[in-house]
């Protein structure tokens, strides 16, 4: 995937059609992570959770994302002061092992497809700590929403060259990792959700 040329309109794009509702979803759970003192954000975009998240937190971050237009975004938002920011493709950096209590994902997930996701999910929960929290925001796919998704994908894939053409339900596969879910919310007919895990192992 390639944001690069729709970096700066990406927000917009958010507000056109969903409004508000997916910053709701990612700061539902802000409170509960705020404590965290490692934290690894995954295609964060264009920086707005990030900026959110520093204000809150003394966590130092790694924030990873394959678009350079989006992570200079974000750090014209959050800034450097606890920040690295790590210009790769999450599938393919090296994660030392065992070093983050706070992983990040916000409507990152539906970027993969099954094997790209079962990859990225076995390689972050090497990366987390025992007891590490996953924040995730994600759609979902109730069987009214298909067609909506399905146009969703085709917008990414004509505007940002993304690979994938469907979600993945990655639920089974992070529990399947360890972890357990402490929290949820849906929201727009289940449509679109927020999410807390706990590494249990
Ligand atoms: C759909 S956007 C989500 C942005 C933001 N997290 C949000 O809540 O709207 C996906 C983000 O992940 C990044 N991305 C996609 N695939 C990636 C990969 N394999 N490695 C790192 N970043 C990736 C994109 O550049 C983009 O910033």
């Amino acid at each position: 995937m390639n944001c690069d040329r729709i970096a700066r309109a990406y927000r917009w794009i958010e507000y056109l059609f969903y409004g508000h509702e997916l910053e709701r979803r990612r700061f539902c759970y802000l409170p509960d992570v705020a404590a965290a003192k490692r934290a690894l954000i995954l295609g964060d975009g264009d920086g707005r959770f990030l900026a959110r998240f520093c204000a809150a937190s003394q966590a130092s971050v790694d924030c990873i994302d394959s678009s350079a237009r989006m992570l200079d975004l974000a750090r014209g938002r959050a800034g450097n002061g606890q920040i690295r920011y790590i210009h790769a493709d999450a599938l393919a950096l090296p994660l030392a092992p065992t070093s983050y209590d706070l992983i990040v994902t916000h409507f990152f997930l539906d970027c993969f497809d099954a094997a790209g996701l079962e990859s990225l999910i076995g390689r972050v929960a090497a990366a987390a700590q025992p007891g590490a929290l996953w924040l995730i925001s994600e759609f979902r796919e109730p069987r009214w929403a298909r067609p909506l998704l399905t146009v969703m994908y085709l917008f990414f894939r004509m505007t940002a060259d993304l690979a994938n053409n469907h979600l993945v339900d990655h639920r089974p596969l992070l529990a399947a990792r360890g972890f357990r879910l402490l929290r949820e919310e849906a929201s727009r007919g289940g449509l679109i959700a927020s999410e807390l895990w706990r590494l249990s192992k």
